[in-house]
Parts: C-alpha cells; sequence; structure tokens
C-alpha cells in the first residue's frame, strides 16, 4: 500500500539522545506524526559491537515499519554508521540517517577542506563519516575523534561542568591541531554540549548539528513525494522505549526541549 501524508514519521535511536533529532523534526514539520523508538534497555550502543548493533538496528526498523510509517529516520549515528545500508535494503519507505545528511553539511560548509569530527567509538572506528565527507569531496581530510565520556556526562546533565570542559578540551586538541575549519557532532547527544564545544573549537571552527540538517532534509523529502501532511491540528507524538529507567522524564525532557509525551513500554 502506498504511503499517505497522514502517515508518521519513524525516528529511531538507542536511547534517549534522539530526542534531539525528533525535536528538530518537531519544529521543522509542526504537523507531522511522528512515532520515536528509543532502546533504552540496551543503551548504549556505541561500545558494542557492529553485529550487535546491526541486529538490534533491524528489530526496531521492523518495529516500526509494521506501525505504517512513511518515513524513516536513523537518528543514532552509531546506527546510521554500521547497519545503514542493512536498515535501506530491508525498508520499502524512504530512509534518512543523520551520517549522509551531516557529512553533506559538512562538505559543504569547509573551505579549507579540513574537517573534524566526534562520535562514539563504534561510529569513529566505523570509518563511516570519512567515506561519506569524501564522497561529497575526496580532496577533504577528515580528522576523527571518539570522545566516550561525552555520553554520560551529557545524560548527568553536566553541559557546563568544569569536567565537561577539561573533557572536551583533551578530546578536541588533537583534532583542532589539524587546522580544521568544521566540526561535524557526529553523536545524538553532542548538539546539547553545542556552547561548550564552540567556546573550545574558537570562532574559526564551525560547528555542524547533523540534527537541524536531518530535519531540513526531512521536509524537503516530504515535499517533494507530496507526503506532507496538510494537517492544522496538533499531530500526534508518540514514544516507544524498551526500559523506563528513573531518570528518563528529566533525561528525555531536557533532550526534546519540553515535556514528553505518551510514552509506550514495549517487551521483546
Ligand atoms: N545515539 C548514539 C549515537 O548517536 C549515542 C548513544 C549510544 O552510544 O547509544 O551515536
Amino acid at each position: 500500500m502506498p504511503s499517505r501524508p497522514e502517515y508518521p514519521i519513524g525516528v529511531f535511536d538507542s536511547g534517549v539522545g534522539g530526542l534531539t533529532v525528533a525535536r528538530a523534526l518537531m519544529r521543522q514539520l509542526p504537523h507531522e506524526n511522528i512515532l520515536y523508538f528509543g532502546d533504552t534497555a540496551r543503551v548504549p550502543y556505541g561500545v558494542k559491537s557492529v553485529d550487535t548493533i546491526a541486529q538490534y538496528a533491524i528489530q526496531i526498523t521492523d518495529f516500526l515499519l509494521e506501525r505504517e510509517v512513511k518515513l524513516l529516520v536513523v537518528a543514532c549515528n552509531t546506527m546510521a554508521a554500521v547497519a545503514a545500508e542493512a536498515i535501506r535494503a530491508r525498508s520499502p519507505v524512504p530512509v534518512l540517517d543523520v551520517i549522509v545528511i551531516g557529512a553533506q553539511a559538512a562538505a559543504q560548509n569547509t573551505r579549507n577542506r579540513h574537517v573534524g569530527v566526534i562520535g562514539t567509538l563504534a561510529t569513529i572506528n566505523s570509518g563511516a563519516y570519512d567515506s561519506a565527507i569524501q564522497a561529497n569531496d575526496p580532496a577533504i581530510s577528515v580528522h576523527s575523534q571518539a570522545c566516550p565520556l561525552f555520553v554520560p556526562l551529557v545524560e548527568e546533565g553536566w553541559l557546563d561542568h568544569p569536567v565537561t570542559l577539561l573533557t572536551a578540551q583533551e578530546y578536541l586538541a588533537p583534532v583542532l591541531a589539524q587546522q580544521i575549519d568544521t566540526l561535524v557532532l557526529g553523536c545524538t547527544h553532542y548538539p546539547l554540549l553545542q556552547p561548550l564545544l564552540e567556546s573550545v573549537a574558537g570562532n574559526a571552527v564551525r560547528l555542524i548539528d547533523s540534527a537541524a540538517a536531518t530535519a531540513l532534509q526531512a521536509d524537503a523529502l516530504l515535499t517533494q513525494l507530496g507526503l506532507r501532511n496538510p494537517g492544522s491540528t496538533s499531530p500526534g507524538h508518540q514514544f516507544y522505549v524498551t526500559d523506563v529507567p528513573q531518570r528518563f522524564q528529566t533525561v528525555g525532557e531536557r533532550f526534546l526541549g519540553k515535556p514528553l509525551g505518551d510514552i509506550q513500554l514495549v517487551k521483546w
């Protein structure tokens, strides 16, 4: 059956982090119905093996496809890094992923062709950003750095804490030494650190937030396919999670920028 404009957009992530992408989508496309899936029982993915991450990603893809989504948005950089092809091969509806979009934005922004990328261990080790950026322009040098401590620091709410500042200075030093003019925030959690990272990186470096870029692409794609929801009533935003940890509400609201609405627990 062909998709219809009122069908929801399926957004998925390893946990709460992808709510930064959901927030950007809600701002850009205020009439769209959204199904968000956060695998809160199995997060973090960033330190897991490629096989495990791919298996989880397929399971979530099937869950959302069964609910008639018109578009899939892979908000999790780690899943996009290792499973984007498998997800696309399985999906009859279009798939947008934050890596392809972030890479394109970085390639368009850089002037000196030195781009930095920060992300989880799995994302950086996969080399997915390097390939995606160089697919846009092979002359770009990509300087990558895994920043595994950022995810727990952000979830702790230490967005401008001295410990986070010191950690950022340590992680970014080797990347900044390469004279980058563009830095890709290659993880769902990092947009919350944007002010702190800007202060460490300085004015000469532009930060690329793939959440905002993904929302713009989703808008363009739905318009092109004639699938934008024209409805003026308030849209449905449904959140599926595989566990409801104690601090889920507070952490989730920090990511989404507003209270989480309808949360449903999924038991597999
Ligand atoms: N959502 C993940 C990402 O964007 C970060 C959290 C995790 O490691 O699962 O890479």
